[in-house]
């Protein structure tokens, strides 16, 4: 690199990473509004806070979002976790000079030497002494089984030492559930988390890859039709404060492990016999998920997808009933609903009950909401057999729809901007400011002196209601002279009856 080339580049200024974005005032005012009426309208439905970690073990979202979705095949933000140094098994590796050197690195990193993996190791030499056994009897087949599973194993354990910004939180809050023994808690537990969310996927309007979700879920107690229906009304009530304008929600039953299969089976062979007339995203899903296919937007797919079974005619009976009762629930609480029978939800976790909530004003990323029962993930994470439904809300979408609405709120201005002159005045100023942001007003006390034309315009130009005039006649004389910007009308007052003026004419 030339000198000037490495000046230049020395001087480079940096810019947020592509698909990230700060947040600034006036909008944050908008986020926090958002926020506060979330955690308002959740708690008053019996919801608790809970606060997670950003990073996970990467097999925790593996397992459960599922390895071959989308989101964990191509999205996810994984690095190694230096923390715990394994030996690499490249580029000498056989099993049996590889095994000692991994139980001494367990011995080594007391947080690698889990009950989990001290199980894996003992699997590990199990599979070692097969295949040893197997290279004496010279069985070729026995011996690349065992070392095919030896592989396996220790792909898991290196996988565990890998962790993931987390691209939603659904499995951290199982993960949670789990760990702390919430199933000894009344059930259902009741929990709803708010944070930032990351997915490596292409920007635009609409998608980031850092995106903030207000999540929340429901773990424990019955599969009854009024949980689920409670916690989509309390989403739509939710919008509904918000003032959110277009909202619509669509729901969906996908069956369960009972039914499902052979739905997916059959769909898979209608599929097949179109399969010529469909584009190759399609084409690769039949055989790796055919429900993803109803997902597709492609024009020219919509006509042949349209003609598909639908899942509502081949639920089993639990599930149909269940799918009734969902939609009884509803109409009982007012919330209206459109039956969507190809909304399937890109995640692997759910059964049954799944909904999608859209709004207006965001083109093609118009999914605001999308959750669903997922009754199976607790097991599947090692937890005790444990029914659960939930919601993530895209917020960086729904604040999009608010501005998009006209429903931005006015930059708020300072309530008062103290114009002072003098170093008594100055004295008077600090003490002033101070009560006066005691009492709830945003002040704004400049550090250095300034001429009081100055003054009044930096004031003007904060979008202040008020200045306070402080100069040495006020200060010997103990009235203060406040001047009301937008009319520039000035009145005099002593301290306290100017605290009990602004509070009567300025709401705080
Ligand atoms: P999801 O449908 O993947 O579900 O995400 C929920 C919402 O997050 C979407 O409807 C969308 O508004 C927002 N979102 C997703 N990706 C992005 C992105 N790249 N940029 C901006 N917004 C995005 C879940 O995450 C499940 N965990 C929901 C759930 C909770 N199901 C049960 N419990």
């Amino acid at each position: 690199m030339s000198e000037g080339a490495a000046k230049k580049e020395e001087r480079r200024k940096f810019q947020a990473i592509k698909g990230t974005r700060d947040l600034l005032p006036p909008e944050t005012a908008l986020w926090n509004r958002v926020e506060r009426i979330a955690q308002e309208v959740f708690t008053s439905y019996g919801f608790g806070e809970i606060r997670l970690p950003i990073f996970e073990q990467t097999d925790l979202f593996a397992r459960s979002i599922g390895a071959e979705t989308d989101v964990v095949s191509k999205e996810m933000y994984t690095f190694e976790d230096k923390v715990t140094e394994l030996p690499s098994p490249r580029p000498f590796f056989t099993p049996r000079g590889y095994t000692p050197a991994l139980e001494e690195a367990f011995q080594a990193n007391p947080g690698f030497n889990t009950p989990e993996n001290r199980r894996r190791l003992a699997l590990l030499k199990d599979h070692l002494s097969t295949l040893e056994q197997a290279e004496v009897r010279r069985d070729a087949k026995a011996s690349s089984a065992a070392y095919d599973h030896y592989v396996a194993v220790l792909e898991t354990i290196l996988q565990g030492d890998r962790v993931s910004l987390r691209p939603e939180a659904t499995a951290s809050v199982c993960r949670a559930y789990i760990e702390h023994n919430m199933q000894q808690l009344p059930q259902p537990v009741k929990l709803y988390t708010i944070g930032p969310m990351f997915r490596r996927e292409r920007p635009q309007k609409g998608r980031y890859r850092q995106f903030y979700q207000i999540d929340a879920e429901v773990l424990g107690g019955s599969d009854a039709p009024g949980i689920d229906a409670e916690l989509i009304e309390m989403v739509m009530t939710f919008f509904k404060r918000l003032g959110s304008e277009g909202v619509e929600l669509d729901i969906n039953s996908i069956g369960d492990k009972q039914c499902r299969p052979k739905y997916v089976e059959l769909l898979r062979a209608e599929l097949r016999k179109v399969k010529d007339k469909l584009g190759p995203d399609s084409q690769r899903r039949i055989e790796t998920n055919p429900l993803r296919v109803l997902d597709s937007k492609l024009e020219n797919e919509q006509k042949l997808i349209g003609g598909m079974p639908h899942i509502a005619d081949h639920l089993c009976e639990e599930c149909a009933e269940n799918y009734r009762g969902v939609k009884k629930e509803l109409e009982l609480r007012g919330v209206k609903y459109r039956e969507n029978w190809r909304l399937v939800r890109g995640l692997d976790y759910y059964s049954r009950t799944t909904f999608e909530i859209t709004a207006k004003g965001l083109g093609s990323q118009n999914a605001v909401c999308g959750g669903g029962r997922y009754d199976g993930l607790m097991e599947l994470l090692g937890g005790p057999p444990t029914r659960a439904t939930g919601f993530a809300i895209g917020e960086d979408r729904l604040i999009l729809s608010l501005q998009e609405a006209g429903k931005r709120p006015a930059a708020k201005g300072r309530d008062v901007y103290i114009a002072w002159m003098g170093e008594k005045a100055y004295t008077k100023a600090v003490q002033a400011a101070k009560n006066l942001r005691a009492a709830g007003f945003s002040v704004e006390l400049p550090p250095v002196e300034q001429k009081f034309g100055k003054a009044l315009g930096q004031a003007d130009k904060l979008g202040a209601r008020y200045a306070l005039i402080l100069g040495d006649n006020e200060v010997a004389s103990g009235e203060w002279t406040l001047k009301t910007l937008a009319t520039g009308e000035q009145a005099k007052f002593t301290e306290p009856t100017l605290l009990d003026f602004l509070q009567e004419n300025n709401a705080v």
